[in-house]
């Protein structure tokens, strides 16, 4: 098992494939012409396997791949393939632009359940947030998954003066789609363009809602990120990723793993472990795995519940998002 100071088990691998994308969000790349990190730095399809073969084997049970956009990668098969034969419940986070492209992978592999980032149901919106024109394909995608009888999320970063105006629009749209609408507080990264004024609390998502719609709490996981919500009527559901005013670190059962192989503790932390150097020179790289598990902070989500009115997001020093992967 793999524990921290604080008890908390890990069991969940976020695995980022890669800090490419084919879309160019603004809050999460600092850049346009972004330079993307060259392949051989990036860990290579047996390394991955061997990695996650030794986090299964201390008791993960969750892999989600995540990016940048983890079905740009060009072994992204490959690598699905081989995680799919592995005792884990595997699932991603994807823009949704190449569901069609993987779906015989995904459906091999048995995903668990796909989520898609989709901030708007606006196409010109779509073009303004991604400064690319995929509306329409990520939407049949959307079908193609439900379609095929796949568990499917919707993220949406919840911004005001972006999208704060389709908190409704998004809770119709799960009248007939059976998706679990899932939003998230904005958060701070390098160079994201994040602002206190622009974050939409919890409170103020649910207040919106409770104007026109009538919805029941769903059970939590002690493990969950989001709280989920059933609509009266509604085929789909809706939930809230409280990052920023109700953090979920006492529950926290995630590691990441980044594509150039640096194990992070936690989202936030600017602690990075690096693995994959060590794993190419030969060395046992599980000790260096449990130390740094072990020295995960109790909370940092909350460091910044606390403060996040003051938080100037030029002083945050933590990697890009698309970096990261969620
Ligand atoms: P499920 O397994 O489907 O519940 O997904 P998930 O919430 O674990 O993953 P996803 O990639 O869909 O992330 C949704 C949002 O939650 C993103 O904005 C993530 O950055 C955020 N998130 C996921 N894990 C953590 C975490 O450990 N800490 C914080 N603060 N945010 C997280
Ligand atoms: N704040 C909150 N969520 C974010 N995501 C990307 N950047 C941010 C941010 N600044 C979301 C993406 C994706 C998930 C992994 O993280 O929309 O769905
Ligand atoms: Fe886990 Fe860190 Fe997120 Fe808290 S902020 S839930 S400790 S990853």
């Amino acid at each position: 098992m793999l524990t921290d100071q604080f008890g908390r088990t890990h069991n969940y691998l976020r695995i980022s494939l890669t800090d490419n994308c084919n879309l160019r969000c603004f809050y999460c790349m600092p850049e346009e012409n972004y330079d993307f990190t060259p392949n051989s730095k990036l860990m290579q399809v047996d390394e991955i396997d061997t990695i996650a073969k030794l986090f299964v084997q201390h008791g993960v049970n969750k892999i989600r791949l995540t990016g940048g956009e983890p079905f740009v990668r060009k072994d992204a098969s490959k690598i699905i393939s081989n995680l799919g034969k592995l005792p884990v419940q595997l699932t991603c986070t994807t823009n949704g632009i190449r569901i069609d492209d993987m779906l015989p992978e995904i459906i091999k592999a048995n995903f668990h359940s796909i989520n898609i980032s989709l901030d708007t149901l606006k196409k010109d919106k779509f073009l303004k947030i991604t400064r690319r024109d995929y509306f329409d394909r990520v939407f049949r995608n959307i079908d193609l998954l439900l379609k095929n009888n796949i568990k499917t999320k919707i993220n949406v970063v919840a911004m005001k003066g972006v999208n704060g105006d389709e908190i409704s629009d998004f809770i119709s749209f799960t009248k007939n789609n059976p998706v679990d609408i899932r939003f998230i507080e904005f958060m701070p990264f390098s160079g994201n363009q994040w602002s206190s004024n622009q974050v939409m609390t919890q409170m103020e998502i649910l207040d919106i809602i409770d104007e026109n719609y009538d919805f029941t709490p769903l059970p939590i996981g002690p493990n969950d990120t989001a709280k989920s919500y059933s609509i009266k009527g509604h085929q789909g559901s809706f939930s809230i990723i409280s990052t920023m005013s109700e953090p979920f670190c006492s529950g926290c059962n995630r590691i990441r793993l980044t594509a150039d192989g640096k194990l992070k503790n936690c989202l936030f932390s600017k602690q990075e472990t690096d693995l994959l150097t060590p794993l190419r020179s030969g060395q046992d790289i599980l000790p260096i795995i449990e130390s740094t598990i072990w020295s995960k902070a109790k909370i940092q989500g909350g460091q910044l519940n606390e403060q996040f009115e003051k938080i100037n997001a030029s002083i945050i020093e933590n990697r890009s998002m698309i970096t990261i992967g969620g």
